[in-house]
């Protein structure tokens, strides 16, 4: 296939086309860092939260949720640290004005070992770009200088730090707070001051005292979240996986101190392992335990499950153990008593958190990359075209089976219709009667949708059906008014 940029591209261009993910506020223009679900990317993200719910909640005894307002009293952001320690150093261009993290700015060392690649004629300007892994048009511009053999082009500024879109010089490195400031009422002062939540974390750990009173939970145990999330992030890209607003599923699962390295074993192979088993089988999954000088001041482990997406590895889900640190600060800034008192060892102590936070977004992204191909089909002439196709989990898939008549005659759209009603009940179904058959199957293709069933002229005689299976592309016969039992039974759900 193409090369990753490539590929990513086409994913975007898919994803835009077939309404899975759109540019929020389209027709204005858009907003950077913001984006918007269409019909098919809502129901792929829906399913993602409940394999998330049903695999973390449902199915476990010792895990109960909540859903907490987005909107938290201030004090919270200050018990967790956040309006002092949730920062990134940033700096400006003096001149374009663009707004840059320390750590994305691309390494000089790395532009000069660049261009002495384009000037070796060992790569082009495209292949030293995504061979270490630079972007920006200023950075662009100098390597394809370096390309036609314009030496004070390249070399420009030699390895001094410059503004990646257009050269210019760069502010030092300021703090910059990345929770989104919002006020409550009618008076704009600081009294009114509040913030988007940074993370739905906070929201469990103020209710877990709430949950232990209310429920029969017992430590250990673990409360779940699925919410909207916000940060303000100074340079959101990569399509979704850096936004402004995006949703995070979290856990913070509670449990005695010296238990805490067992659970957290636990769950960090459970959440691997969940990734797995809804299609991130390839080596583009890992999961990467932090080095000592990594980890946050309060945690004791921790360890990322990462993609290497088209655009470079990244992190999809964090897993930690984030020691007794949560419920202290709680229990100092609100002087409520945040301890568990165990009835049967009669023991008070403040438990541990073992938190396993991920992103729907970027899982959903994963999930689309993952699931992206390009093969090879007949058309309705026998003649081999190109095929798009996203290979979803089952379970992922936004439609599950799609029906056809054949043609639009001979009562074809009665009895595919009827099949489609029947399936529409249980499962997530879809009915197109439009254009040639095969034009039809591609647009399921590309929708990931597992089978298409076609009511065809035998339906008429002996009332069966046609299926087709989107991976294999292989046909079969089956009673018409067994279709339902058919996609049940071969998705598993
Ligand atoms: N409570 C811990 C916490 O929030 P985090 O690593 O900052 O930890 C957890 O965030 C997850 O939330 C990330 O692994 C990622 O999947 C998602 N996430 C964080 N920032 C994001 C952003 N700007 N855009 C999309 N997803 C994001």
């Amino acid at each position: 296939m193409a090369s990753e940029q490539d590929r990513m591209e086409r994913i975007v261009a898919l994803a835009k086309r077939r309404g899975f993910i759109f540019p929020g506020s389209e027709i204005y223009g858009g907003l950077n860092g913001f984006w918007d679900y269409g019909p098919l990317g809502v129901e792929l993200k829906r399913n993602i939260k409940d394999a998330w719910w049903h695999d973390c909640v449902t199915t476990r005894e010792d895990m109960v949720g909540v859903d907490a307002a987005i909107i938290m009293n201030p004090k919270v952001w200050e018990a967790s640290g956040h309006v002092s320690g949730f920062t990134d150093p940033r700096v400006d261009c003096k001149e374009c004005k663009a707004r840059f993290r320390l750590d994305e700015l691309p390494d000089p060392k790395r532009i000069a070992a660049a261009i002495d690649d384009v000037w070796t004629d060992r790569m082009t300007a495209a292949e030293a770009m995504q061979h270490h892994g630079l972007g920006g048009v200023y950075v662009e511009r100098r390597l394809k200088a370096a390309e036609r053999g314009d030496a004070r082009h390249a070399l420009g500024e030699a390895l001094e730090q410059r503004c990646p879109s257009c050269g210019g010089d760069l502010t030092e490195p300021r703090q910059f707070n990345l929770m989104l400031p919002t006020s409550i009422g009618a008076m704009e002062d600081s009294s009114s001051r509040a913030y988007l939540r940074p993370e739905t974390a906070q929201g469990i750990f103020v209710n877990y005292k709430n949950v232990l009173d209310t429920s029969r939970m017992k430590v250990p145990f673990g409360i779940a979240q699925i919410g909207k999330a916000f940060r303000n992030e100074i340079n959101p890209r990569n399509y979704t996986f850096r936004s402004r607003e995006f949703e995070q599923m979290e856990v913070e699962f509670f449990c005695h101190p010296s238990e805490a390295d067992k659970w957290y074993a636990a769950w960090r192979q459970a959440r691997f392992d969940w990734y797995v088993g809804l299609g991130l089988k390839s080596d583009r999954l890992r999961l990467r335990d932090h080095e000592k000088d990594e980890l946050a001041h309060y945690a004791k482990a921790c360890a990322d499950i990462e993609y290497a997406f088209p655009f470079g590895t990244a992190e999809l889900e964090g897993v930690a153990n984030r020691t007794d640190f949560d419920l202290k600060q709680h229990q100092e800034f609100s002087g409520r008593d945040m301890t568990y008192y165990d009835d049967e060892t009669k023991e008070r102590f403040l438990p541990y958190v073992i938190e396993p936070s991920g992103g729907v977004d970027r899982a959903l992204l994963a999930f689309l990359c993952e699931a992206y191909d390009e093969d090879e089909a007949p058309d309705e002439n026998g003649k081999a075209q190109k095929r798009t196709v996203l290979r979803f989990h089952p379970r992922l898939a936004p439609i599950k089976v799609a029906v056809f008549p054949l043609v639009k005659k001979d009562g074809m759209p009665e009895k595919a219709r009827a099949i489609y009603e029947e399936c529409r009940k249980h499962l997530a179904a879809f009915y197109d009667e439009k254009g040639a058959v095969g034009r039809r199957y591609r647009r399921q293709d590309e929708a990931g949708t597992p089978f298409c069933v076609t009511v065809d002229g035998q339906t008429l005689e002996d009332g069966t059906v046609t299926i087709r299976d989107r991976d294999t592309m292989k046909q079969e016969r089956i009673p018409g008014d067994g279709v339902l039992e058919y996609v049940r039974e071969h998705l598993h759900i």
